[in-house]
């Protein structure tokens, strides 16, 4: 029988009596679905899935956005993106290093992804965390003057400045990738377009741009925000076990992976990205 069970007082819900590979009724998945879009994060534990059951358990909550040009999707399916430090004849089989700075994924997208739905297939016993924070409840905890001053705020999310932050080990951006790579602004408190409600949205660490102001003013300003989105109260650390899914609303959670021994134990994971549908909301 379905059970919903809170993970902490501000977010998650830890999903129980399902089993993502069997048919999951529509009464039930419409309370699955409704717990997702009102604590920003699902867990699933001890699930047994293929590939292809991944991807179609993942359907259920929308489209699926495929990265076509990853090195790192999976061979037979590409809508599965591995993130693993393993290799097979000397080449990475996935993404080795990703996400270690509190983020939303594809911020630097005009239409980020809805949300990510991440898979452990194989866990180091120690790290590997990842974290994950409630933005409505950072939103709704801020002062009241601090929400009258951001409302109408936009942040510049750049790409090539968050590169190295993101990616300390690759090299510079190259010319090819800085003309690729616009900058977009987004909202810094975003509605959310299926349940109305604010979540702050600055991403973490980055020293981000707000639209219109100067570095001297802006910079302080983001990064007391980021700083508050993140505190202890609004977050939650996930200790992975093989066979744990967790899913998260990318328009109101930011989450952050954690370092682990990579030389001496592996982590696989298997994630699958919903497609964005912001823009088809904003005209709402
Ligand atoms: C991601 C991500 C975190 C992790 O898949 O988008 O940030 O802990 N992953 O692997
Ligand atoms: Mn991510």
């Amino acid at each position: 029988m379905l059970e919903l069970i809170p993970i902490t007082d501000s977010i998650g819900t830890e999903v129980r009596g399902i089993d993502v590979t069997a048919d999951i009724s529509d009464s039930d998945f419409e309370r699955i679905y409704q717990a997702w879009l009102d604590s920003t994060i699902l867990l699933l534990r001890g699930q047994n899935m293929t590939p292809a059951q991944h991807v179609e358990f993942t359907r259920r909550f929308g489209e699926i956005y495929t990265y076509t040009r990853s090195n790192f999707s999976h061979k037979e399916l590409p809508e599965i993106l591995i993130l693993s430090n393993q290799k097979e004849k000397g080449k990475p089989v996935g993404s080795a290093y990703s996400g270690r700075v509190w983020h939303s994924d594809g911020h630097f997208l005009t239409e980020p992804p809805v949300g990510s739905m991440l898979y452990a297939r194989e866990v180091p016993p120690v790290g590997g965390d990842t974290w994950y924070g409630n933005m409505y409840a950072a939103y709704d905890a801020l002062p009241e003057g601090v929400k009258e001053r951001i409302a109408d705020l936009k942040v510049i999310i750049s790409r090539v400045q968050s590169r190295p932050y993101n990616y300390p080990d690759r090299p510079a951006p190259t010319p090819e990738e800085r003309a690729e790579w616009v900058d977009v602004s987004h909202p810094v408190v975003h509605v959310h377009e299926e349940t109305g409600r604010k979540a702050l949205m600055v991403g973490g660490n980055v020293p981000w741009r707000i639209e219109g102001m100067s570095e001297e003013e802006g910079l302080p300003l983001i990064t007391f925000l980021q700083e508050f989105a993140v505190q202890p109260q609004f977050t939650y650390c996930h200790k992975w076990q093989p066979g744990d899914i967790v899913l998260w609303d990318n328009r109101c959670a930011m989450h952050r992976a954690t370092y682990y021994d990579h030389f001496t134990h592996s982590r696989v994971m298997h994630r699958t990205t919903i497609a964005g549908r912001r823009s088809a909301a904003a005209a709402v």
